[in-house]
């Protein structure tokens, strides 16, 4: 009874492994220990309650050496979270997302499928893009907006893919290789929001806003909001998704098909709102917040989950609002060592000078 958590010895890995354990499941890690991620890959491992394998998921020898393993006939599932998840970066580092989003995906589908056992993959919600809007005039519509009186509405699963970043791209294509490839094994493929909760990578300057919010709020600086803040996030806790995740290993769909599987809190949050959630989470006096007017390229305005299928299926619903998890993840990582606020302005330089941003 042992589960193969691919990209394992990171943030959510972790939070899933322990989980499992709890429900009495081994757990083994497939883990390339990625330098931006794991600042001490040592503690990572150490921290992760089973075995960590140190491989790439996008070479083929990794899963062929699995292959070897006297213990690989107790493996009962691979839940696949390794993936290039920056998406900034994805935007001039196209082939190295692509070569984990899609080309590890498909060796992690191969292996499931020689193995005959269920998958549970991450995809994420960048798939959407802008995603559904409703709109008086023009009805329902995806992607970007059709005119001003198009208001956002939460993505259902079966949503046209509308992705605007290459890390969205290689998520939507991921998702088609699982469609087309998992045959006769269960499949479940999940789309996290923006996923928060301690243990974060925080020297990460493309772990996303929270961590960069975190830091700003560390060194007493303002928080520097790109924009004038209304874009929406939601903003989902790692152990609602860590329970979704638990949930689709314990109630594969038939061997054959593909489920496709929100998970958010459902609740739509401005960025506004989550900078004021997160200095009033802080033990120190809120040091406001600065608007910087900038656009990156592969970012969108707006998302929220539908959970609508969530319900039908008898899924875990969300325990954790936006404002509780964002409270949280400030507290319990107010003492943990991350990046100076300034690597978020590097990484935006970065960006600039590539001519990603306007
Ligand atoms: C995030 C994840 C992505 C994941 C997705 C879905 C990144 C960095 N993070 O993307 O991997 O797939 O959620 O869960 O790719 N902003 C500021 N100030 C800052 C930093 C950002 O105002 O210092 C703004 C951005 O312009 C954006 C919003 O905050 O409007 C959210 O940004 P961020 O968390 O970086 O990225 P997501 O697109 O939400």
């Amino acid at each position: 009874m042992t589960v193969l958590i691919t990209g394992g010895a990171g943030f959510i890995g972790q939070h899933l492994a322990r989980r499992l354990r709890t429900a009495g499941h081994d757990v083994l890690a497939l883990d390339s220990l990625l330098g931006q991620v794991h600042l001490d890959p040592d503690a990572s491992v150490a921290a992760f309650p089973g075995e960590v394998v140190v491989g790439d998921v996008a070479e083929a020898a990794t899963w062929e050496n699995l292959d070897q393993r006297d213990d690989i006939d107790t493996l009962t599932a691979v839940v696949h979270l390794a993936a290039e998840t920056g998406t900034g970066q994805s935007m001039y580092e196209p082939e190295r997302h692509r070569r984990v989003n899609v080309g590890g995906t498909k060796l992690a589908v191969a292996f499931a499928q020689r193995h005959a056992i269920p998958l549970v993959a991450l995809s994420s919600r960048a798939v959407y893009g802008e995603g559904r809007h409703g709109c008086p005039v023009h009805g329902t519509t995806f992607g970007s907006p059709c005119c001003e009186r198009a208001v956002p509405e939460a993505s259902q699963e079966s949503d046209e893919h509308r992705p605007v970043s290459v890390y969205g791209e290689t998520k939507s294509e991921g998702e088609t290789v699982i469609a087309r490839r998992a045959d006769g094994i269960p499949a479940t493929i999940l789309r996290p929001q923006n996923v928060i909760g301690a243990g974060q990578a925080l020297h990460n300057p493309y772990t996303g806003v929270l961590a960069a919010f975190l830091a700003m709020l560390k060194e007493g600086r303002p928080l520097t909001v790109y924009g004038d803040g209304s874009q929406t996030r939601d903003v989902v806790h790692v152990s609602d998704l860590v329970e979704t995740i638990a949930w689709s290993l314990d109630n594969p769909p038939t061997p054959g098909e593909t489920r496709i599987l929100n998970s958010g809190s459902g609740i739509r949050t401005t960025l506004l709102e989550l900078a004021e959630c997160a200095a009033a989470g802080a033990p120190v006096v809120s040091p406001g917040i600065t608007h910087l007017d900038v656009h990156r390229a592969g970012d969108i305005d707006h998302a929220c989950a539908d959970l609508t299928l969530t319900r039908e299926l008898g899924a875990p619903l969300p325990r954790w609002s936006p404002a509780d998890a964002v409270a949280e993840f400030i507290t319990r990582s107010w003492t943990e060592t991350g990046a100076p606020a300034d690597a978020w302005d590097d990484a935006l330089d970065e960006l600039s000078q590539r001519g990603l941003t306007s």
